[in-house]
């Protein structure tokens, strides 16, 4: 780990899997990342095993011993501080990240969504897609706003439906791409190559 790798903050609700991914590429060195700690809404996430067989710092914060949404963000705005996190990354995080976080991260939280967006944003996007019928599924990295599943794209990848795709097979497919698209997202924000014009995010070439 160098000095000036980007820190991150990963916000995990469940099993992790691009958690590990992200933790993977920075141990690997393959992104100039690391990191700085995981927070989850939910204490018995394995996602926060992950971390800790890492070292690396695992925090539980759940939304039910805060009254109000508001102070739920400013105690993780507060860890995310405390870890000195430059770049907030969502890796199946389920809730709606609000004001809060939004305003003291704006345009540093990213997240990673199962489904080619705008097609298919909100919960289960492998679902909506298989159920719907598409025959190129899919992944998007973007930056978080105010809604859903709609802040600028920063890179996709494509996933072909087979004939004999059940939904499992194809939420398998996908979640292999998401493991290769998230790093690489971050990598491009590590090294500063990305720029957020409107809705369109440019990526300066190597
Ligand atoms: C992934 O499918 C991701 O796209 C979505 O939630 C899932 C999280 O999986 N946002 P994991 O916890 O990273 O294994």
């Amino acid at each position: 780990m160098s000095e000036h790798d980007l820190k991150l903050g990963v916000l995990a609700s469940g099993n992790g899997s691009n958690l590990q991914a992200v933790i993977d590429s920075c141990e690997a060195g393959r992104i100039k990342a690391c990191v700085a700690c995981v927070i989850s809404d939910d204490a018995r996430a394995r996602a926060l095993e992950r971390a800790e067989a890492h070292g690396i710092p695992a925090i539980a914060i759940e939304r039910s011993t805060f009254d109000s949404k508001k102070e739920f963000e400013e105690s993780i705005s507060a860890k995310l501080d405390e870890h000195g996190v430059e770049l907030v990354c969502l890796a199946g995080f389920m809730r709606i990240v609000g004001k809060t976080l939004l305003s003291r991260f704006e345009n540093r939280i990213i997240n990673i969504h199962p489904a080619l967006l705008p097609s298919f944003p909100g919960l289960e996007g492998q679902r909506q897609a298989f159920e719907y019928g598409v025959k190129v599924a899919g992944c998007t990295v973007h930056f978080v706003d105010e809604k859903t599943d709609h802040g600028p794209i920063i890179c996709q990848a494509a996933v072909e439906v087979e004939e004999d795709d059940t939904l499992e097979s194809l939420k398998e497919r996908i979640l292999e791409k998401e493991h290769v698209i998230y790093p690489r997202a971050i990598g491009l924000i590590a090294e500063g190559r990305l720029t957020i014009e409107g809705r369109r995010v440019k990526i300066k070439r190597d």
